[in-house]
């Protein structure tokens, strides 16, 4: 039955009815272009390692990330972002390992610029998969508290990025949250020669619960123990003080600027690109994943549409480019035409 009486002038129903409309309406787009596959690096040869919180993630030896690699520029994602998987012996207290030039993330950079020149290799700057307490920084052993320095980890992080840099990285991130950080590391590699290395700030970094699983594929977990990162990284309750980080690494000179997790913190994403217009990137961290992969495995959700759905959000709320665990499967959903 028709109704009578007042029509809506509005209809906002009109330009959804059909696919072409929609398709012209469209705002955001995902294309590979704006992926980052992070990957978990392991010393020795042709292993890998199932991460039990992550399903689908393994961490791979350096021969078998070639194949990872070949991939993913197969598929046209434009860079990886390495985490090691450092040996417990490798540990300690101070983090040497951290700048050992042929540690396992220097070996790696020059095995993948070696065979992929192309393809963009960014390496994490933070000292927590090398210190025996798990913290990003160093601590003062005589402190109770532990109690993170800052300007001595500056030091470390420096040579670290540096180490990193001389094997060809091409971005180096800072994802430790200590001040000055991003000062520190560009004054050291411009002294280095390095003038084009860029560098990534994890400017808004936020110490999250969203990072467990990350934290147990990486194996520092366990040597963090009941500690917790609340002197270095932000208050999930900030907004503004996110704003004041980001401003704080445009002016130290950084190139890439990431909030950290995503999903949860979609307005801090819009909020940076809008108020800040800089290169803007988010990190659909490791719980973020886990949550997704679980629930689809109950049956409780469609997991490639999510997936597609959540990084989508990330271009709508401003996002330049997205780190996610998804990379892979969505740059092969792309592919094949979604
Ligand atoms: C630490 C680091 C963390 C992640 C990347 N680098 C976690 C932490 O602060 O402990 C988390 C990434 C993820 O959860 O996927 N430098």
């Amino acid at each position: 039955m028709r109704p009578t009486g007042a029509f809506p002038q509005i209809r906002m129903r009109r330009m959804r009815r059909d696919d072409f409309s929609r398709r012209l309406m469209r705002e955001a787009m995902l294309s590979a272009d704006d992926l980052i596959y992070p990957v978990f690096v392991l010393d020795g040869d042709s292993r890998s390692e199932a991460v039990a919180s992550m399903p689908g993630v393994e961490r791979v030896t350096i021969d078998r990330l070639l194949h990872v690699a070949e991939e993913a520029v197969a598929l046209g994602i434009p860079a990886l972002a390495l985490f090691p998987v450092v040996e417990a012996a490798k540990k300690s207290a101070a983090a040497e390992e951290a700048w050992n030039p042929d540690g396992l993330v220097p070996r790696t950079v020059r095995a993948l610029k070696a065979r992929f020149p192309e393809l963009g290799v960014i390496t994490d700057v933070a000292l927590d998969p090398y210190t025996s307490h798990g913290q990003d920084g160093l601590i003062d052993p005589a402190d109770p508290r532990g109690y993170v320095l800052n300007d001595e980890t500056l030091e470390a992080l420096a040579r670290q990025a540096r180490s990193h840099a001389e094997a060809g990285a091409d971005v180096v991130a800072p994802s430790d949250m200590m001040d000055g950080r991003v000062a520190r590391i560009r004054a050291e590699l411009d002294a280095g020669g390095h003038i084009h290395t860029r560098i990534l700030a994890y400017s808004a970094k936020y110490a999250s619960s969203f990072y467990g699983p990350f934290r147990d594929a990486v194996g520092s977990a366990g040597n963090l123990g009941k500690g917790n990162k609340y002197t270095y990284q932000m208050d999930p309750a900030n907004s503004d003080e996110a704003i004041r980080e980001v401003a704080l690494d445009i002016a130290e000179g950084a190139d890439m600027f990431m909030v950290k997790p995503g999903m949860p913190y979609l307005d801090i994403v819009r909020r940076v690109k809008s108020e800040l217009q800089v290169p803007t990137y988010v990190y659909q961290v490791s719980g973020e994943y886990a949550m997704l992969q679980a629930a689809a495995a109950n049956g409780w959700l469609d997991l490639e549409a999510c997936m597609m759905e959540s990084l989508l959000a990330f271009k709508r709320a401003g996002a330049d480019g997205i780190l996610s665990y998804f990379a892979l499967a969505a740059a092969r959903r792309l592919q094949r035409g979604a």
